[in-house]
């Protein structure tokens, strides 16, 4: 990747003294306390976090669900202090109204937590866009930069109010390189430097390792419930992996694309010609997209309903697919224990539900028993590693939702993008 590394700069003492600008992806998801601090009810579906309702409870009537992307950013802002930066922290959370700052949008949960993690109080600055106290030795966390006007349309004025902030702008936020916004890109065109943190440089490398330079054979699982959100991605991994693994509603349109039926499961039928041409195309280089054999069906969507192992070429007309069948996972286990390289998104099947998560813990295990590099990400996918436990056995979890998504779709990730202008200049 060519960049700069802050971690290199830390290393030469160029940061020492110097104001350090950090924009960090800390968008994790939140819900309410219970009970509720301040009046109102938790809101329907809070729990699910990225894009919170908008219950009014103070700062402190959130808590974090899951707090991966702080634990992932403390290591740019502890090399940041360590080498003696004066250091400011931002992210976004969620995807707020510009200049209407309310309760909810406040990364104060945030800063209590990164607080934690790094022993150390960490002050919350609002309306820090033109200017910021803070001494080198000190961290502070800027508020919520998407409240702030001009941000998702990357003003030109805005970022350079940000630039004038800081000596080093570091871009440390993989979750939101595929965004081109003030924090991720405008500042980064007119920071004095701009470079890439430890977090970002990480997810670049393992990206790299998995897809541009592969231990082959490279097995590419693509999963979740429709083609058309990532037919791009299923687009351009045919041209580069050795086998094609789908699953969820995907591999349903693809089980219609060999001519199977799939009763009233979920699938886009007006895309079975586009599944046909990548089973053509994989074919066309000697690799493959394996189509289940087997499937677990039910007749209603529910948790409680019951469950039916059957071969493919017996589902019935009222049937719905929630899962891959005991032969078809087996199949593909062995696939990914033979791997040399193994990219991971999304679960096979209905996993939250257990008479339908089988397909999904077999090939959770075999990844992690595999001695393939495998790298994962995505929402669901990363809730997978969780349930069975194999984060540790996972050669590189991502922290990017979207940016994760946009990589595999061979798309340049614009805060990559400046980043590496910048080291060009
Ligand atoms: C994410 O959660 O995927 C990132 O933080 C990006 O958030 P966004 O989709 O709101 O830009």
């Amino acid at each position: 990747m060519n960049v700069i590394r802050f971690s290199d700069l830390c290393a030469q003492g160029k940061a020492r003294g110097q104001r350090v600008f950090i924009r960090a992806d800390l968008n994790v998801p939140l819900r309410p306390h219970a009970p509720p601090l301040r009046g109102s009810l938790p809101p329907e579906g809070a729990s699910a976090g990225l894009g919170r309702p908008g219950a009014v409870l103070d700062d402190s009537g959130w808590e974090i669900t899951e707090d991966t992307r702080i634990r992932a950013s403390v290591p740019c802002i502890r090399m940041a202090l360590e080498a003696g930066a004066a250091v400011m922290v931002t992210s976004h959370l969620g995807r707020p109204t510009e200049g209407d700052f309310k309760p909810e949008d406040s990364l104060a949960p945030v800063a209590a937590r990164l607080g934690e993690l790094l022993g150390r109080d960490v002050p919350l600055v609002a309306n820090w866009v033109d200017g910021v106290s803070v001494q080198p030795g000190q961290v502070v966390l800027l508020e919520n930069c998407r409240v702030n006007k001009g941000e998702k349309k990357n003003n030109e004025e805005l970022a350079k109010k940000m630039a004038a902030l800081c000596d080093i702008y570091v871009n440390d936020a993989f979750g939101t390189a595929h965004r081109a916004e003030g924090t991720t890109y405008g500042i980064a065109q007119f920071a004095p430097i701009a470079c890439a943190g430890p977090l970002l440089a990480a997810e670049i490398d393992a990206i790299t390792q998995a897809l541009a330079n592969p231990k082959r054979p490279l097995v590419a699982i693509v999963a979740g419930s429709k083609v058309s959100t990532k037919l791009t991605i299923l687009k351009s991994l045919s041209a580069n992996v050795d086998q094609l693994i789908v699953g969820g509603g995907i591999a349903n349109t693809f089980m219609l694309a060999a001519g199977l039926k799939i009763g009233k499961s979920l699938a886009e039928a007006d895309l079975v010609g586009e599944a046909k041409a990548v089973i053509e195309a994989m074919k066309a280089r000697g690799a493959d997209v394996p189509i289940p054999s087997d499937v677990v069906t039910a007749k209603t969507f529910a948790a409680d309903a019951p469950a039916e192992i059957k071969a493919a070429t017996d589902v019935a007309d009222d049937d719905l697919i929630l899962d891959i069948g005991p032969h078809t996972a087996a199949r593909l286990a062995a696939r990914l224990k033979a791997a040399g390289t193994i990219v991971w998104n999304g679960p096979v099947g209905v996993f939250e539900f257990p008479a339908f998560e089988h397909g999904t813990q077999v090939i959770a295990k075999a990844i992690a028993e595999s001695d393939a590099f495998s790298i994962a990400g995505g929402g669901d996918t990363l809730a997978a590693i969780a349930k069975y436990g194999i984060e540790k056995d996972v050669g590189y979890i991502s922290t990017g939702g979207g940016a994760f998504l946009e990589v595999l779709e061979g798309k340049t990730l614009p805060a990559l993008e400046i980043l590496t202008k910048r080291a060009a200049a």
